[in-house]
């Protein structure tokens, strides 16, 4: 496997992948974004400002051997492209988790990594605790929940937006409870958080999940909360958004910028 530090690719080229190239470059790492794949369909035309070879396909991408891809392009893309280059044996961190709720993708997945004899790794994003999770789960689970809460107007475009008058709620209100299955299908903007707990622990149909809208926060709060035979945990986390996005989570890039760090460690501390 080629392990050149400075043969990173990203797939897609939005806030993510920007992001990380330009945290990569101000922190000085050894470790540097070479390429993005990005069909000629999804280019607006500003991608040259950033200095990086552009790549169009699946092939072009597996040509231009990189050490370590990174999908930040949604859905769509890690079911058209990602088993390729799995199978082509790079290994892969997919960023857009919420695609693994979608029936069968993870089998695929799985099938391409073992015939490639390459790994896939997903970013923790927006939450944590997940490595309590998938300690916690070896013993057993009994119990995993997850609550999101976020200001009225962060629902527009959902489907509580036809069910409440998001504007003129006055108290945190419950928008959606129900399973992890149910809240990715129907919640895809938070469809990563909860697969992310969903695939840590006991999977999308045992994961408890509500939604509020809260008039009185202005933040997105994460609560994460689980009961096994290990014991019992509950975490809660307040996240700014990324200081040039707003709709991205800064722990977000992080965690996906510190799963980049990892793949290249010798150590992983
Ligand atoms: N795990 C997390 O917590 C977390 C956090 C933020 C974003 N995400 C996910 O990461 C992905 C990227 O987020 P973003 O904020 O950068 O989105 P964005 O819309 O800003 O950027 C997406 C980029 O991918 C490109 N693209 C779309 N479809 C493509 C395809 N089939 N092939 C190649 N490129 C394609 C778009 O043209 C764009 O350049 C989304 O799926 C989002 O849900 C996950």
């Amino acid at each position: 496997m080629v392990d050149d530090p400075k043969k990173i690719a990203v797939i897609g080229f939005g806030a993510m992948a920007q992001s990380l190239l330009a945290s990569l470059r101000r922190s000085n790492s050894r470790l540097e974004i070479g390429a993005a794949l990005l069909p000629t369909e999804f280019r607006n035309g500003t991608e040259d400002q950033h200095e990086i070879t552009l790549l169009s396909s699946a092939d072009e991408l597996i040509a231009w051997k990189p050490s370590l891809v990174v999908e930040c392009a949604g859905h769509q893309a890690v079911h058209t492209l990602v088993p390729a280059v799995l199978e082509a044996g790079v290994d892969v961190v997919v960023v857009s988790i919420g695609s693994l709720a979608d029936p069968g993708l993870l089998e695929r997945l799985e099938e391409s990594a073992r015939r490639g004899k390459s790994r896939m790794t997903v970013a923790s994003g927006a939450v944590g605790g997940l490595d309590v999770l998938r300690s916690a789960k070896i013993a057993g689970l009994d119990d995993v929940s997850y609550t999101g809460s976020k200001p009225p107007g962060a629902w527009k475009g959902t489907p509580a937006e036809e069910a409440f008058d998001l504007g003129s709620l006055r108290e945190n209100t419950v928008i959606f409870d129900g399973t992890a299955a149910d809240a990715a299908r129907l919640y895809p903007k938070n469809a990563n958080v909860t697969a992310a707990i969903a695939l840590a622990g006991i999977g999308f149909d045992e994961t408890k999940v509500t939604l509020t809208a809260d008039p009185a926060s202005s933040s997105n709060i994460h609560r994460v909360q689980a009961s096994g035979a290990f014991g019992r945990f509950s975490i809660t986390l307040e996240n700014r958004p990324l200081p040039d996005n707003p709709k991205t989570s800064w722990l977000a890039a992080l965690s996906v910028e510190q799963s980049i760090v990892r793949h290249f460690q010798n150590i992983e501390l």
